[in-house]
């Protein structure tokens, strides 16, 4: 089957009903080829999709002109811009306060770098992505967490008491925040946003906001940019089409300033910006520009995919918590009750010869979790989960 459009107003097919197990086990890729090849494999942030045929040819033409030279231009920052205002209705992105990086990560690195010292702290929402917790320590900062709530969101007495704990020996801080978060996929509120913007003023903390997963918020939620609320104007946001167009081997991501933050936007050295890949960028850009009727298909197939995984654990795992949320692909699935210990994962991955990412690395509040991605076909997702519950 192809990603074809069948009709000017109907959407592409369903991206995640067209590969079979088979052909996804030629992958090469970290998802396919870190467990033994009996195992269905619903850890790593990939997805089980084609390449839209936009940036196939993108990058395609590229390589075949021999166009793999070193990056040039704006095209990048101006196909953000162009998104943000089309999806977020923020139409005051200029592309002079996006700058491109190598990846998320790294640009994550270098914009707490801007707001901070060795020796500061930097306060992240745990249970999170592990790399929120190892990243800053690798570059002489320590983490502070301020775990979510029960049901998911921000925790605001905890965040105060993360922001005086950051503060408490001088220096300075940072908050960064998942946006939309991951692993529970919440996706904050412009009134949560506009609190958080308030309470990082009242302390003189610094907001650094990873929406990586912004272009996968569902249909029918809104999306609101950290920078784009009542006080973000101080903040620093970092995005990418890594995630929603599959993009993490060909890297690339931009860095972007609010309007107050101009001048640490300005700070980071211009060798991190001419660092992203060139058919990364290209890739990239080609997602952000012409990708949208792909990103529309595979948001109707995710919804599809997320009600199915509630009604499935509903019926095979009920003792298992889910609590759907619109912001990404990854389930957070709180098997305590199943008796499995700290690390139910681990018993997934033996007994039941499914991969999920163990919750433990996420900090926090990951014991007794497991975090699933079902960003998958249908058929393989009811696998898993059967399987997940012969484990038992
Ligand atoms: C919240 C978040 N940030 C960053 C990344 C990694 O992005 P990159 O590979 O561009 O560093 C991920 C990947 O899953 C993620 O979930």
């Amino acid at each position: 089957m192809s990603a074809t459009t069948h009709a000017s107003n109907e959407l592409p097919d369903n991206p995640l009903r067209q590969l079979t197990l088979d052909q996804l086990r030629q992958r090469t890729s970290e998802k396919w080829r870190r467990y033994d090849p009996d195992v269905l494999p619903l850890w790593v942030a990939e997805m089980d999709v084609r390449l839209a045929e936009p940036i196939a040819k993108a990058v395609t033409d590229a390589i075949a002109a021999g166009d793999t030279g070193y990056p040039s231009g704006t095209g990048y920052a101006e196909a953000v811009s162009a998104f943000a205002a089309e999806r977020w209705h923020w139409t005051d992105l200029e592309p002079d306060r996006v700058r491109t990086v190598p990846d998320i990560m790294l640009g994550v690195v270098e914009m707490l770098k801007a707001v901070t010292g060795p020796g500061d702290a930097i306060v992240v929402n745990s249970p999170v992505y592990p790399p929120f917790h190892l990243f800053p320590v690798f570059n002489d900062r320590r983490v502070i967490e301020a775990p979510l709530g029960a049901d998911q969101r921000i925790d605001f007495a905890a965040l105060a008491a993360a922001f005086e704990l950051a503060l408490g020996r001088g220096g300075r801080a940072a908050y960064l925040l998942c946006h939309p978060h991951n692993p529970t996929g919440t996706v904050h509120t412009r009134s949560e946003l506009e609190r958080v913007a308030r309470l990082a003023a009242d302390y003189g903390v610094r907001v650094v906001a990873d929406e990586a997963h912004a272009p996968l918020v569902a249909p029918g939620t809104r999306f609101v940019p950290y920078l784009t609320v009542a006080g973000g104007e101080a903040g620093l946001a970092l995005t990418s089409a890594a995630k929603a167009w599959n993009l993490p081997g060909l890297r690339g991501a931009v860095a972007m300033a609010g309007t107050g933050a101009r001048a640490d936007l300005a700070r980071m050295p211009e060798k991190m910006s001419v660092s992203i890949s060139h058919l990364g960028s290209i890739a990239h850009t080609a997602a952000f520009r012409e990708g949208g009727p792909w990103l529309d298909a595979l948001l109707a197939g995710l919804d599809e995919n997320r009600r199915l995984l509630a009604d499935l654990l509903a019926d095979r795992l009920p003792d298992v918590r889910y609590r759907p949320e619109p912001g990404t692909y990854l389930a957070w699935l709180d098997c305590r009750a199943l008796g499995l210990g700290d690390d139910p994962a681990a018993v997934f991955l033996e007994k039941g010869r499914v991969a999920v990412n163990s919750g433990l690395p996420f900090g926090t509040g990951g014991a007794g979790h497991v975090r699933l991605n079902y960003a998958t076909s249908p058929e393989i997702l009811a696998e898993a989960v059967d399987r997940m519950a012969a484990a038992l």
